[in-house]
């Protein structure tokens, strides 16, 4: 089996207890230079830490911010569960604030919630307890939900194809194994050759930083592309389909995911190429009914005018930095989750994959 990095973990201070702890997660910023472990059981730097990236992903940022509940309350003197039940929903509202575009985030958040308010009569250390325990289930559910995501999406992956991806939806972005890139993993364990081409994914870097860092760690033949690059790899006969993962899927299937994803749909359709988005459940949001109501989070000029560690752009030049665009249903052939590949038409089937979760 394809030996994973564990991008994020909970770490009992004291071996056999799991309270107090800290959060251990790999700080992505500093990648591919240096693998360093970030490890806090400080609130606001989990916040920050989700914030500027050191851990990015929608999976694993919902994993971070449902240990940051558990970081935020675990030293709380509150003398009833009803009082750390409250201390939970202020400290779940402020991690809320962190980045708004990933559902991921705020379902895992909304799981720490449910669990406070069904303790709510328990005795704080009790309480206590339940809080840890659902954030590790968290983050052991998406490594699970990866591998399942890869079983099936290998299902789509003949030896010799090059897959094209975009970002970083691997291991770095999950609890480990990843969603895009976990069909690629699958497929070579099953004695498959496949070739990836990454998009560097500008203006952060995550599929030239992250991507090809840590498929040349797995020995993935990775060759990396400018993400102007990825439409003539495709006219040149290159690629054989492209899988992305996502940051919230609504319950038409529009897929909201990196700035940049949206061009390499129209391009994969207008080559005949497939279009994958694989991402678990914990990704979809039957609530909003299309992408146009994702709420996409706009970034800092600086990432864009200081792009490389240096200025790469006048002074005072007006900035716009969307961090995510949204690909219309129509532009996806299929959706990987956790249950199955999901065809179209998506709003059936995505209702049925989360009718079965429950
Ligand atoms: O800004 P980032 O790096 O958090 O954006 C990440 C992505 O867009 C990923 O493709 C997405 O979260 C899926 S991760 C399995």
């Amino acid at each position: 089996m394809q030996k994973t990095l564990r991008t994020i973990e909970w770490v009992g201070a004291r071996s056999g207890a799991l309270l107090p702890g800290r959060v251990r997660m790999i700080d992505q910023t500093r990648l591919p230079e240096k693998l360093v472990w970030l490890q806090t059981a400080d609130l606001q730097k989990i916040w920050t830490a989700i914030k500027t990236l050191q851990v990015r992903g929608a999976p694993a940022i919902g994993i971070a911010a449902a240990m940051g509940v558990v970081a935020g309350v675990q030293t709380s003197k509150a003398r009833t569960g009803a009082a750390l039940a409250a201390e939970v929903e202020r400290v779940a509202d402020h991690l809320a604030t962190s980045r708004p575009t990933a559902v991921n985030l705020f379902w895992a958040l909304d799981q720490m919630r449910r669990v406070a308010r069904a303790g709510h009569a328990l005795a704080p250390a009790e309480l206590k307890q339940r809080l840890v325990r659902a954030a590790m289930q968290i983050r052991d559910e998406d490594a699970a939900m990866c591998r399942a995501i890869g079983q099936h999406g290998a299902k789509l992956l003949k030896t010799g194809f090059t897959v094209l991806t975009h970002c970083n939806a691997g291991g770095l972005a999950t609890a480990e194994f990843g969603t895009a890139l976990a069909p690629i993993y699958t497929a070579r364990e099953q004695g498959k050759d496949i070739r990836v081409f990454a998009d560097e994914t500008r203006p952060l870097l995550q599929g030239a930083r992250l991507t090809a860092w840590e498929l040349g760690q797995a020995g993935v033949d990775v060759t990396l592309i400018c993400d102007n690059t990825a439409a003539q790899v495709m006219k040149e006969g290159r690629i054989d389909c492209v899988m992305v993962g996502a940051d919230r899927i609504a319950a038409n299937g529009d897929s909201a995911n990196k700035i940049g994803t949206y061009s390499v749909a129209l391009a994969a359709r207008a080559h005949g190429i497939p279009f994958y988005v694989l991402a678990p459940t914990s990704t979809f949001d039957l609530t909003l009914s299309s992408g146009e109501k994702i709420p996409i989070e706009e970034r800092a000029a600086e990432e864009v005018t200081h792009g490389f560690g240096r200025r790469t752009a006048p002074h005072g030049v007006k900035v716009y930095s969307p961090a995510f665009d949204v690909t219309p249903a129509r532009l996806i052939t299929a959706i990987v989750c956790e249950r199955g590949i999901l065809r179209r038409p998506f709003g059936a089937a995505l209702r049925r994959a989360c009718a079965r979760k429950a």
